[in-house]
């Protein structure tokens, strides 16, 4: 197996810390935002990209910590730039994008009532809610449509005591987009 993906797979497999603010790990999070787009029968490259948003967690020293010290650890970067040796473009950039997303979609008053305390949080040490103009420039971004598909998933992705896949189920996929 490819060195990548092996790495990939002990990471989830041994990283039990919890997605911040939430009750289940991240890893968890990761798969069950995988699965969301396996139901909705998205792309396999947007089903990788949900799989692996927040795998810049796993490389953060501790993201609980950063959160609690109010910094970003622009976890969206950080996992962008280091998947990005290993998978395409199309994969990456709903990554890169998926925190964007957030401050986009978090225009419309529901969308934002409805995010979770934690996610409130992270939102301000984003930099907030987009402005107009800053909302049309993100409109015009090649994977648009998938950064903004993937957060839907991702906000969707953090309830406990499902049944959910193992990270191994997604060997196989992840195998097929090492480019
Ligand atoms: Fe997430």
């Amino acid at each position: 197996m490819l060195n990548i993906v092996k790495k990939i797979i002990f990471n989830f497999s041994n990283n039990k810390s919890l997605y911040i603010g939430e009750k289940l790990t991240i890893s968890e999070h990761m798969i069950q935002t995988a699965m969301l787009a396996e139901k909705k029968k998205c792309s396999d490259d947007l089903i990788c990209s949900s799989l692996l948003h927040d795998y810049g967690h796993f490389i953060l020293e501790d993201p609980n910590q950063l959160v609690s010290d109010h910094i970003d650890g622009n976890h969206e970067t950080i996992g962008a730039n280091y998947l990005k040796k290993y998978f395409s473009n199309e994969i990456i950039e709903p990554i890169l994008l998926h925190v964007d997303a957030k401050k986009y979609l978090a225009r419309n008053k529901k969308y934002f009532d409805d995010l979770s305390e934690a996610s409130k949080t992270s939102l301000k040490l984003q930099g907030g809610i987009m402005n107009d103009n800053e909302a049309k420039q993100f409109e015009q971004s090649k994977n648009f449509r998938s950064a903004i598909e993937l957060r839907r998933f991702d906000e969707g992705a953090k309830k406990q005591n499902i049944k959910i896949k193992d990270i191994k189920d997604y060997k196989e996929l992840l195998i097929s987009k090492i480019i």
